[in-house]
């Protein structure tokens, strides 16, 4: 009898903690329609292609990596370091045959003391970091001086800025036009949490997703001009890539799993050939509870898992939005390909190693 009272009790004051408690950030809770799921037929067919892919060597959270002047690949990880890797010492062959490819060299070349994220040389060979918490940063790459270019826009500051690559790769996988225009993005207004001295971009996009408020921005910076909104209320816009000609700029809705092309220039011909990767599979889960804001907000309270295994995937996109290759397997999630020279190059967010695939005209 006792026992029961005491059930009831800690029920009732569970109940009621879960109904008052306010979500961190006080993130509001949204709903959305879901557009169904393409079928996996033809090109989209599953398949364990990317099962392939080798380990290419230890860098701990690249987002994206992106081809430098030098012939170097470099990618921001966890700790806020700009990490430069010699593509010349590692080895790219099946996991099988070569599972740790040890001769990678690196170097630790500027720290931002921050999350870099998204990266882009500009025509003086500076690095353009999108740091999730500063903003838009300009390094000088022969002194390493760290200048802030944008930090704000519209009346908010930049919270999650997250710009040239990504979930998707154009020209050089970049959002820097001819003329030094930049086209970035701020994914959203919940930032990144802080763990120790490392920023945790992961919680704060799950919980973006999970609520659903369109929070997320693209923008476009110029010397001149300083920061300007393009576009608003994306749901979690990441990824960003110009076209060959400049004649439009795709920013990803990570969430909704679409792509969205809004036009600069010229006649809307749309050609291009593009790189996305797909950070996970959609959540049928997830999907299922889209129209009940109150479930997904006990969800989070509770914090209960609603990640799934990590699956890597990434498709090739014409002009017209079709996919016109698909690659995944079982590996950690992709969040960047950069192709060179018929290699590509996969960034991994969450993950503590960079890989790489060997494209074949029979994939
Ligand atoms: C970068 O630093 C060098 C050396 O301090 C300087 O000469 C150069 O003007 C700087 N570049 C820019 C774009 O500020």
């Amino acid at each position: 009898m006792r026992l029961a009272f005491v059930l009831v009790l800690v029920a009732v004051a569970l109940g009621y903690y879960l109904h008052v408690a306010p979500l961190p950030f006080d993130a509001e809770v949204g709903s959305w329609e879901v557009q169904p799921n393409p079928e996996r037929l033809g090109v989209l067919a599953p398949n364990t292609l990317l099962s392939e892919s080798s380990f290419l060597g230890q860098v701990q959270g690249a987002e994206t990596l992106v081809l430098g002047p030098d012939g170097r690949l470099y990618g921001g990880t966890a700790d806020g370091w700009i990490v430069a890797v010699d593509r010349s010492t590692g080895e790219v062959g099946p996991t099988s045959e070569r599972p740790y490819s040890s001769l990678l060299k690196t170097e630790h070349w500027a720290n931002v003391r921050g999350r870099p994220l998204g990266l882009e040389f500009d025509k003086n060979g500076d690095l353009i970091v999108a740091e999730a918490l500063k903003g838009l940063l300009h390094v000088n790459s022969t002194s390493k001086v760290i200048t802030i270019l944008s930090h704000y826009a519209e009346g908010r500051n930049i919270n999650f800025a997250d710009q040239p690559t990504k979930r998707i790769m154009g020209r050089q996988d970049v959002a820097i036009a001819e003329d030094g225009t930049i086209y970035f993005s701020d994914a959203s207004s919940i930032p990144p949490t802080q763990i120790g001295c490392i920023y945790d971009p992961l919680y704060a996009s799950l919980l973006d997703v999970i609520t659903s408020k369109p929070r997320g921005r693209l923008l476009r910076y110029t010397q001149q001009g300083g920061t300007e909104l393009l576009l608003d209320k994306i749901h979690f816009s990441n990824g960003v890539t110009l076209a060959h000609d400049e004649s439009y700029v795709l920013v990803c809705e990570t969430p909704r799993a679409r792509i969205l092309r809004y036009w600069l220039k010229g006649p809307k011909d749309g050609s291009g050939h593009f790189w996305a990767a797909l950070v996970a599979p959609r959540n049928p889960l997830l999907e299922a509870i889209a129209p009940y804001p109150a479930i997904r907000s006990l969800i989070l309270k509770l914090k209960l898992p609603l990640l799934g295994k990590p699956h890597g995937h990434i498709v090739e996109l014409d002009g017209q939005g079709r996919v016109v290759r698909s690659l995944e397997g079982d590996t950690q999630s992709i969040t960047a390909v950069t192709e060179v020279e018929g290699l590509l190059y996969f960034g991994h967010l969450h993950a503590p190693s960079i890989t790489a695939f060997q494209l074949s005209s029979t994939h």
